[in-house]
């Protein structure tokens, strides 16, 4: 079988850094296929750092974590390529609710160092905001919820960054307070939004819809820019699997959504923020311009 083509062909090397952002693999349900693609360009390109922003695995079972930190050692470290990790929903210990509450990064077993990692490059600073949550007093946990504390964290090391540096800011929930059907997303995400505003923030870079999006949300502070990556998972919303690949030219951030199957990044990318990764089946959710939706929904656990 001929090796697949893609048409949207990744720059040359920028000026300033470059950065693939890599989100919900979900090792349990992963694709195999696009995760060899992305560890052969890893190892042909070494980008300055790679963020992975959450639902590493299924269901956080043992044998999941053990696939995921196989790949990330061969994939990423073993190139000397720098890594943040943020939490996700499916990482929390889901059949063990003692675990969940007391020692929920337990299972990261091997990659506690790269957990809400903060990451320094020449001219840059990739920071870390935690909105997956061990408990919230609402029925749905796969929500995201951005706490006080969570917060205050991030805005330290912001503040902390010299003024003349980029800040992105690297979180698994988009942050937005409701979905395109008005039902919740991340509790806090508005309140945080604006408080990032504040903060000259270049982006902020989210998962858990399982498609791509480059969006400019307005806040009373001011916009911010928000960029979703897609999944690399056989769980696909609309799209296929992808990643994104974040470069600079002339100064300006440039967002190209990688992927196997020759689609362009304007057609990969949704419009509009769903509250989860389930396909849309609905009138009026909103559905990347490739239309590559499931027949069936795929599975959750
Ligand atoms: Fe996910």
């Amino acid at each position: 079988m001929a090796d697949p083509v893609e048409t949207d062909t990744p720059q040359d090397r920028p000026q300033g850094p470059l950065l693939f952002q890599l989100s919900d693999i979900h090792f349990g349900l992963e694709d195999n296929t696009a995760l060899d693609w992305v560890a052969a360009e890893i190892a042909a390109r070494k980008p300055d750092a790679v963020m992975i922003t959450g639902d590493l695995t299924m269901r956080a079972r043992h044998s999941e974590f053990a696939a995921a930190r196989e790949w990330i050692e061969r994939a990423i470290l073993a190139h000397n390529v720098p890594v943040t990790l943020e939490v996700g929903n499916h990482d929390m210990p889901y059949f063990n609710p003692i675990e969940r509450f007391f020692a929920p990064y337990k299972r990261f077993k091997g990659l506690e160092a790269l957990v809400e990692r903060p990451l320094g490059l020449p001219g840059m600073a990739i920071i870390p905001l935690k909105t997956a949550v061990r408990a919230q007093p609402r029925l749905n946990w796969s929500k995201g919820w951005v706490t006080d504390r969570a917060l205050q964290e991030c805005l330290s090391l912001l503040d902390a960054v010299p003024d003349t540096a980029r800040r992105l800011v690297a979180v698994h929930h988009p942050l937005r307070e409701v979905g395109t059907h008005g039902t919740a997303l991340t509790k806090n995400g508005e309140k945080a939004l604006a408080e990032l505003a504040k903060r000259n923030i270049t982006a902020v870079l989210s998962g858990h819809v399982h498609d791509a999006f480059d969006i400019t949300e307005d806040t009373p502070n001011g916009p911010v820019r928000m960029i979703g990556a897609g999944t690399l998972s056989q769980r696909v919303r609309s799209t296929p699997p992808s990643f994104n690949e974040l470069t600079f030219r002339d100064g300006e951030l440039h967002v190209s959504v990688r992927n196997l199957e020759a689609v362009a990044s304007d057609d990969m990318m949704i419009g509009s923020v769903p509250e989860n990764a389930l396909p849309p089946r609905q009138p009026g959710e909103p559905v990347a311009p490739v239309g590559h939706v499931p027949r069936t929904d795929p599975p959750v656990h």
